[in-house]
């Protein structure tokens, strides 16, 4: 779902996590929110208001009285111009000014004059940050429908140990979106497969393809975002799983079977990204010993056939739309439609085999059950998770005026 330039109004307090609050801005401006920055005065001894400035391309304000446009009363009209307000780093004083309703500065103005949704990146000293006081201010906070990201623990500017930390400008960006998505999948399930499978000849070698998982996690985060529950079962990636779905790493293409096969009967979608291997080795050594090459000049390999997973799903086909992929190197189309008949799809993603393995963008085609195509250009693997999805969105809604 394409965030339409949504506008987020990012508060910084005087932490030394401020400086990191850089690279958060940069990040959303990157995703395409307007972002426009106000500083407490004791943020502007950290961090100059001329980086937030540069990189969010907007005035930072810090001053209530400074009339930025003349006859206007800044704190309301910013206000009134804000989507979500973001404070982070959330200093003990700003958390207590807020719980307390004190306007004394800018921000906190700001935050009295505004009633949208609130989002608080606590990040202090953890004495200060476990000290009842500030443990006070966040429930009351919380009771009033602030989101409170959870600082994470480890070690601290001060050198200290323990919970306080920032968390990484990515993950907050990540809670960000999650806020401002619209959730048109709210109350749906959905398993999303990715990544490549492993398929073990002894202790240490195995067969598999360079599937990076990109795809399958792009969809997962985006389904998540829109308001799903997701599982993402997949291969082995170096990906971070996105924030908020329920991971499941497996290895070989029998484990995916039966982790997918588990789940089928509670999910109400199945789209699956994942580069499954076709056929497994037949072990050539004990479980856990490696294969000796001594005195071999050449071996076969006795291959048996996997599980076709999404072939199964097809045959035992009750309520859920399934979305399969298809990597063609030739008759893409033909491919991917007879592929779509003969596992009993309601739509399957083809693409080319030079073009989608392992890299950030892919060109595809959504072919329908019903016979139609929808050709999409050579884009992002986020922006190709966005159609795929809108197409399962629009699924159901045929489903509910039928
Ligand atoms: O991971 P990335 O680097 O982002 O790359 C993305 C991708 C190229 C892997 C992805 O876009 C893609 O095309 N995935 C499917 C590739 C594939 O193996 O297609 P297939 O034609 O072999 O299989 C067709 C469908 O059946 C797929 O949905 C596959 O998940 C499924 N299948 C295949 C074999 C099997 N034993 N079980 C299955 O469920």
């Amino acid at each position: 779902m394409k965030l339409e330039g949504e506008r987020v109004t990012l508060g910084v307090t005087g932490g030394i996590a401020a400086y990191k609050a850089a690279e958060l801005v940069r990040l959303g401006i990157k995703a395409g929110l307007k972002v426009r920055v106000i500083m407490t005065p004791n943020a502007t001894r950290f961090v100059t208001p001329l980086t937030f400035q540069t990189l969010s391309q907007a005035q930072v304000r810090v001053d209530t009285f400074e009339a930025v446009v003349p006859d206007r009363v800044e704190h309301v009209a910013l206000a009134q111009e804000t989507d979500l307000l973001v404070i982070a780093p959330a200093t003990a004083n700003i958390l207590a000014k807020m719980a307390r309703g004190i306007a004394d500065d800018l921000l906190s103005t700001f935050y009295l004059a505004y009633d949208g949704t609130t989002l608080v990146a606590p990040a202090m000293n953890t004495q200060m940050y476990l000290h009842p006081a500030t443990q006070e201010n966040l429930e009351i906070l919380r009771k009033r429908g602030v989101v409170v990201l959870e600082p994470p623990e480890g070690e601290l500017a001060c050198g200290d140990y323990g919970p306080g930390r920032f968390p990484e400008p990515l993950h907050i960006l990540e809670r960000i979106l999650d806020l401002l998505y619209q959730k048109d999948l709210y109350g749906k399930t959905f398993l999303v497969t990715a990544g490549p499978t492993r398929e073990y000849l002894d202790a240490v070698r195995f067969i598999s393809n360079p599937s990076s998982g990109k795809m399958g996690f792009a969809i997962a985060q985006e389904a998540r975002r829109r308001g799903a529950r997701v599982y993402l079962v997949s291969g082995p990636t170096h990906l971070e799983p996105p924030w908020g779905v329920e991971y499941i790493p497996v290895t070989s293409a029998v484990e995916m079977y039966q982790r997918v096969m588990d789940l089928y009967s509670s999910v109400d979608v199945v789209i699956k990204a994942a580069a499954v291997a076709d056929f497994r080795p037949k072990p050539l050594t004990e479980e856990g010993a490696k294969f000796k090459k001594e005195g071999k000049e050449q071996f076969f390999l006795e291959l048996e056939a996997n599980p076709d997973i999404l072939a199964t799903l097809g045959e035992n086909k009750g309520h859920q739309i399934l979305v399969g992929f298809a990597a063609e190197s030739q008759d893409l189309l033909e491919n991917a439609s007879a592929k779509l008949a003969r596992k009993n799809l309601d739509m399957i993603v083809a693409n080319e085999v030079t073009v989608g393995f392992a890299t950030d963008t892919n060109r595809v085609v959504i072919v329908k059950r019903d016979g139609t195509f929808r050709h999409l250009p050579l884009m992002s693997k986020e922006a190709i998770a966005e159609a795929i999805l809108d197409e399962v969105a629009g699924l159901f809604q045929g489903a509910r005026s039928r």
